[in-house]
């Protein structure tokens, strides 16, 4: 299939490798013209210069991916609306919070343009392996971009669940859970720190534990590696920065009567991370880093 990416960022620039490399064409755009130059010259992407150069070079009706933070999708969007047409489909592949997906979806809706969204997990080792991915939006639209979603995904990993923002919701409520684990990870490695055996080699016990046990996962390879690049968690400082899925998990769920606490308070340890720095807290910083490529704050800044 043909279509534009606009965004190769950490996560969009493999995303589009994965895609070029399974024969699809696509059209790139990013706000640093070299990542655009990089793609095009070693992987065969199509480059643009403007936001017009990007959206000329698609044949209609368009498909056009973006892979932003949540904070920077209406300022993109805008920019790419004034050539876009009927029946063209604007994709946000980011976090966004769901209810912000929806709203932008009724506006294009009044000019006859589709919205989709996508919820991607998997982190930057999904490059390697594929994303999973949730969807939402038009079932039309979803068979229509299935072969794309499906070349970009592990076997079996992604699914349409709905209207607009069913997509965003889910991946919001997945993070939420992820906070969630990756908290009573830190928090079993800090009591094992404090407890009566000090001998114990984390990095070992972390590597035991993911060959066979009932919490072996990506989360636990990702604490194994994260001992493995930071020995004791000694150039570690602790604290958690929280992007806001976490955040809005807790109040859609305060809104909908739903008692959270594990979610809740993972959230609200973060938040206080910025003073109160644990083991605990020092292991979830690093799991950012590794799966997600977050970066930590080092202990001397
Ligand atoms: N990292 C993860 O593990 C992960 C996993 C799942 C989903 N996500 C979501 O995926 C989205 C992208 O994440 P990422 O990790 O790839 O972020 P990133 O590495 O920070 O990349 C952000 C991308 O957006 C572009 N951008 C930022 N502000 C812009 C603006 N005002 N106008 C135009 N382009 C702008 C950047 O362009 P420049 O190159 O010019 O800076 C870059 O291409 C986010 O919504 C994130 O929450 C991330």
């Amino acid at each position: 299939m043909k279509l534009g990416f606009v965004g190769l960022g950490k996560m969009g620039y493999h995303m589009v490798e994965r895609l070029l490399e399974k024969g699809h064409e696509v059209v790139v755009y990013n706000r640093s013209p070299e990542k655009v130059q990089k793609i095009s010259e070693e992987k065969g992407a199509i480059p643009s210069t403007s936001y017009e150069d990007f959206v000329k070079k698609l044949d209609s009706p368009k498909i056009i991916w973006m892979m932003v933070p949540h904070k920077t999708v209406d300022e993109v969007k805008n920019q790419i609306l004034p050539y876009l047409e009927k029946g063209d489909l604007l994709i946000d592949g980011g976090n966004s919070r769901y209810t912000e997906t929806i709203r932008r979806a009724n506006e294009l809706k009044e000019k006859g343009i589709n919205y989709f969204d996508v919820g991607v997990s998997g982190g930057l080792a999904a490059a390697k392996t594929g994303y999973c991915m949730m969807s939402g939006g038009e079932e039309t639209d979803f068979k229509k971009i299935e072969p794309i979603i499906k070349d970009m995904c592990v076997p079996n990993g992604y699914g349409y669940f709905g209207t607009n923002g069913a997509g965003h919701y889910v991946k919001m409520i997945h993070n939420g859970i992820e906070y969630g684990m990756m908290q009573a990870i830190g928090e079993g490695f800090n009591v094992i720190k404090e407890g009566p055996f000090k001998e114990i080699n984390m990095l070992k016990l972390s590597n035991v534990w993911n060959n066979g046990s009932i919490i072996q996962g990506k989360l636990i390879e990702w604490t194994k590696d994260g001992f493995e690049h930071h020995p004791g968690m000694e150039d570690v400082d602790g604290f958690v920065p929280h992007s806001g899925e976490g955040q809005w998990t807790v109040e859609d769920a305060e809104k909908y009567n739903v008692e959270i606490p594990i979610i809740k308070r993972s959230l609200e340890i973060r938040k206080e991370s910025e003073n109160k720095k644990t083991f605990a807290t020092k292991i979830v910083s690093v799991l950012r880093d590794e799966f997600g490529g977050h970066g930590i704050k080092k202990k001397e800044e």
